[in-house]
């Protein structure tokens, strides 16, 4: 079916009869695509700011570009987690210029406005060079619509957004929920954000974590290492994957892989089974076999549109991925552990993000590369389209399949066109 847009050329290519989903390269490599999503996308959505556990206690905050805008995400010392452009309102500058720390207030390095840690304007140096209409109290802040779902923080650009945070995270709850329900106490990023990018439109790395179908190709390096430790059982299929409304997706997998939470497999060592035998035993307690089954031995990757990945497998990785130009992404990524992580698994856990989901881990650089791969090779404009049809002839598609990314896709094709999204 072709479908009729009301604003634009039609980009992606929804084909139910035949079968077929294309995506028209010029999404990945147009600069007036790229500007118009951060006007119908980014200034838009709900996007992922960070986790609460970043803003541990009153005073700390952290500073990182979102949607392309520089933001300040701050515990007040109301401990209040609120969300502020980093701009100053007297003539722009960033008034916070450390990527975290802790602070009573923040200080303008321009001219020395001072603000507090919940955004009002406290002090202005030589104060009687004002008019008697210049008020403070107009001069705070710009504090951007924020709010939290099970310690993920999200924040708004668009006052008028419709949805309120749970609304618009739909089906992704669920995932959300299965993550954070992985402690008792709750869940905390691990101290240290990897900062890096990839010189690739930033929807190719949204594509690519929810990509199941490329781990044994890609990754063979690392697929080849796990198997000389007798840790990747032999390929089978079975999980599956989800459209979880409103772009977001999730596929599940059967456990492939050790996990640092409550599964014990030989790669951990003999000496950590009964540790990690006991917390699964608590959690068979709490959620009841077949929950608890899902909470630490499944493998997920969760895609929530437009700007957040998560991907709990061997560890958990948040990844903030935000648009810089057309060719070209930035990304920020966390690893996510229970806040009561036994010291040692803790260390196992930090090994495993590290050697795997990390920028310079053994499976990252591969999907880094790849990405950049086919930014390249669309300059060959011979070839128009990109096929993501794989699963779609499926009632219930599988890991392997493509159906997240067309669930990203159709959402991203309705917002692009100015529809009122479903
Ligand atoms: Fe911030 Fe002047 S720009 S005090
Ligand atoms: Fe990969």
């Amino acid at each position: 079916i072709e479908l009729q847009r009301p604003v634009g050329d039609r980009i992606v290519f929804d084909d139910l009869e035949r079968l077929s989903f294309r995506v028209d390269r010029r999404a990945y490599t147009d600069d007036d695509v790229a500007t118009q999503e951060m006007t119908r996308i980014f200034d838009k959505c709900w996007l992922y700011v960070g986790h609460e556990s970043e803003v541990p206690g009153p005073g700390s905050y952290v500073a990182r570009d979102v949607g392309g805008r520089p933001v300040v995400m701050a515990r007040g010392s109301d401990g209040v987690i609120r969300v502020f452009a980093n701009s100053c309102p007297h003539r722009g500058a960033l008034v916070c210029s450390q990527p975290a720390g802790q602070a009573r207030s923040f200080r303008c390095p321009y001219h020395d406005w001072t603000f507090s840690n919940q955004g009002e304007l406290v002090g202005v140096p030589i104060p009687d060079g004002y008019g008697p209409g210049f008020r403070k109290a107009d001069f705070g802040l710009a504090r951007h619509r924020s709010d939290t779902y099970r310690g993920f923080v999200f924040a708004t650009f668009d006052p008028a957004q419709r949805r309120t945070l749970t609304e618009y995270l739909a089906g992704a709850t669920e995932y959300l929920d299965l993550i954070d329900d992985q402690s008792e106490v709750g869940m905390e990023v691990i101290q240290g954000a990897q900062l890096h990018g990839a010189r690739a439109n930033w929807k190719l790395m949204m594509e690519n974590s929810v990509d199941i179908y490329h781990f044994r190709a890609l990754h063979k390096r690392y697929v080849g290492y796990m198997e000389s430790l007798g840790s990747v059982p032999p390929r089978r299929r079975g999980g599956f994957g989800r459209a979880l409304g409103l772009g977001h997706g999730a596929n599940e997998l059967p456990p492939a892989a050790a996990r640092p939470l409550a599964y014990w497999t030989p790669m951990f060592g003999e000496e950590y089974r009964p540790r990690i035998e006991a917390t699964a035993a608590r959690f068979v307690d709490r959620f009841g076999a077949e929950r608890a089954e899902r909470i630490t031995r499944t493998n997920r990757a969760l895609l929530i549109f437009p700007n957040l990945m998560i991907i709990d497998a061997i560890a958990i990785t948040i990844r903030k991925i935000d648009p810089v130009s057309a060719g070209q992404m930035a990304i920020t990524s966390v690893a996510l552990a229970p806040r009561d992580e036994d010291p040692d698994i803790r260390e196992l856990r930090k090994s495993h993000y590290l050697t795997f989901m990390g920028p310079a881990g053994f499976a990252t650089p591969d999907d880094i590369e790849i990405v950049e791969s086919c930014q390249r090779g669309y300059l060959n404009r011979a070839v128009r389209y990109s096929d993501l049809s794989r699963g779609m002839n499926k009632e219930v598609p599988e890991t392997t399949d493509e159906l997240p990314a067309r669930e990203f896709w159709r959402q991203w094709d309705r917002l692009m066109h100015g529809e009122q999204p479903r």
